[in-house]
């Protein structure tokens, strides 16, 4: 693994996060690419499949250097945490190598069938005992990363516990090396070649249904891994980010940002970026798309309960208990009216014990199945009301649930699988996930106990993303991550 930063160049060449290396002579290598998930405006890289370099080039006006130092520093700690991306390619790589080892396997046993004594010491014992403990590094690694691993991992782990003795007992025979080296240095790349094709298959995207969790039950969660203050260090207190769950073609990897610019409470525009790497580092490429020019007017974005889905932002409509959703494409508005009584214009805020968060009367949130609102109404004492948001010509509202949890004692809600969580303060280091409601069994808790470590006291929103599923939090000004677990 290695990392090269010049400053003093425009271009800059590094290897991201992690790179696995399996070895299998010193004259052949393979080169596995992880791509790169938090760091810079990269360009793509080579297409070929056998090296990993990111190539990126840049100007000094797009690159502010003192920022460079501080993406450095993420960087470092990007190298050891493992992203949802990077899984998914450690997951290719062990299918790779799952399909691999049977091969080499049969090319062990070959080798026995070979011991004819000339030609048996041929083998040069070496290379495959390095590539041996290359692949178990790469094992080693891929069983630290995620509960899901385990099954595949210790299957492997079980061939390769069956190789090592057959390599044990290979290794009495190895007296004379080097002459059938090179043949079996052929063999391997061949092999090898094999490996690399299939080391990249495609992994079909799961299909998400309500209240039906593909991934299983959310267990806990990890992070922050993802932790910047991105563009306007410490200017916006409140505001929220994320990444549209059902992006259109071509902005798949598009991350957006709504701060409230207007006195804490409003906003007019959202901001996007192309990349996660350019939110961090503050490019934001293609810009602003802009409500109305004015803040706050009819249908601008009151709070920071926002999300974007379908290519349209959903929030509270300034002055209304109402949600808007305002398609980035068409650029209109098209509104919601929620129940009479609702809510509305600061009177039943999210809370922590010494204050309200202003205008969170609705909270907006995405899981797997689309768009939920989260809200109270007179009627229901305060008490948290959710319901479904169906999507159509205009939205309308679905299905809605009433619970048992007084909305004022939560300070933040987001939805999983069809699953309603809420969190509360704890202290200025830890928040608590600590109630869920489920929408299909009905069956609500109390008691879910699972605890994020903040990076600032107060989440103003949080909302799960299900395209990675990480839980995204707009937090005094910083844009904070997590990965959510999943049994
Ligand atoms: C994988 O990790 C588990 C515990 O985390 C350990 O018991 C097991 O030996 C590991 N397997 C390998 C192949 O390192
Ligand atoms: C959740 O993860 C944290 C570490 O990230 C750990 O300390 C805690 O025990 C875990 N909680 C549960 C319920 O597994
Ligand atoms: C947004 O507007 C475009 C163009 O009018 C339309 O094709 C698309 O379906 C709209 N999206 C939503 C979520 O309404």
């Amino acid at each position: 693994m290695q990392k090269l930063w010049d400053r003093s160049q425009t271009a800059v060449k590094f290897n991201p996060c992690s790179v696995e290396r399996l070895s299998f002579a010193p004259t052949t290598m393979l080169y596995v690419i992880v791509p790169l998930w938090a760091l810079l405006a990269v360009s793509q890289q080579t297409a070929s499949s056998d090296r990993c370099s990111c190539e990126l080039i840049i100007s000094q006006k797009l690159f502010p250097h003192d920022k460079l130092s501080r993406v450095e520093s993420d960087a470092s700690e990007c190298n050891g945490k493992i992203t949802h991306e990077k899984t998914l390619e450690l997951e290719s790589l062990l299918l790779g190598l799952d399909r691999r080892l049977p091969q080499l396997l049969e090319d062990v046993s070959m080798l026995t069938k070979e011991d004819d004594r000339d030609l048996y010491g041929v083998l040069s014992l070496q290379v495959i005992e390095n590539e041996m403990k290359d692949i178990n590094q790469l094992i080693d690694k891929l069983n630290s990363t995620t509960a899901g691993h385990q099954r595949l991992t210790s299957a492997t782990a079980k061939q390769l516990e069956d190789l090592k003795a057959e390599m044990g007992a290979l290794e009495l025979y190895d007296t004379m090396q080097v002459v059938k080296k090179q043949q079996a240095n052929r063999r391997l790349r061949r092999d090898l070649d094999k490996c690399k094709n299939e080391i990249h298959p495609v992994i079909q995207p799961t299909q998400p249904q309500q209240g039906n969790c593909p991934h299983g039950e959310f267990v806990n969660i990890t992070g922050p891994r993802v932790n910047t203050a991105g563009e306007y260090p410490g200017s916006y207190k409140y505001g929220a980010w994320g990444r549209d769950p059902k992006p259109e073609v071509g902005k798949e990897k598009w991350y957006w940002l709504v701060m409230l610019t207007s006195g804490n409470k409003h906003s007019n525009y959202v901001r996007l970026y192309a990349s996660l790497s350019s939110l961090i580092v503050g490019v934001s490429v293609p810009g602003n798309v802009l409500i109305h020019s004015s803040n706050p007017t009819t249908n601008t974005i009151q709070g920071p309960n926002i999300v974007l889905y379908g290519g349209a932002l959903y929030y509270n409509c300034y002055n209304r208990d109402a949600v808007c959703r305002f398609n980035l494409t068409s650029k209109t508005v098209t509104s919601l009216q929620l129940p009479k009584g609702t809510r509305f214009n600061s009177k039943s805020n999210f809370c922590q014990i010494d204050e309200c968060y202003l205008f969170t009367d609705l909270d907006l949130a995405t899981d797997e199945s689309g768009v939920w609102v989260i809200y109270t109404t007179t009627q229901d004492l305060g008490y948290l009301v959710l319901s479904k948001v169906d999507d159509g010509e205009e939205p309308t509202l679905g299905q809605t649930w009433r619970t048992s949890l007084y909305k004022m004692g939560a300070t933040n809600t987001f939805m999983a699988c069809g699953v309603l969580y809420a969190t509360r303060y704890v202290d200025k280091e830890t928040e608590e996930i600590f109630y869920s409601f489920d929408t299909v069994t009905g069956v609500e808790k109390f008691d879910v106990g699972i605890f994020i470590k903040k990076m600032s006291p107060n989440i103003y929103s949080l909302n799960y993303s299900p395209v990675d599923q990480m839980l995204h939090a707009y937090c005094d000004s910083n844009m904070v991550s997590y990965k959510v677990l999943f049994e």
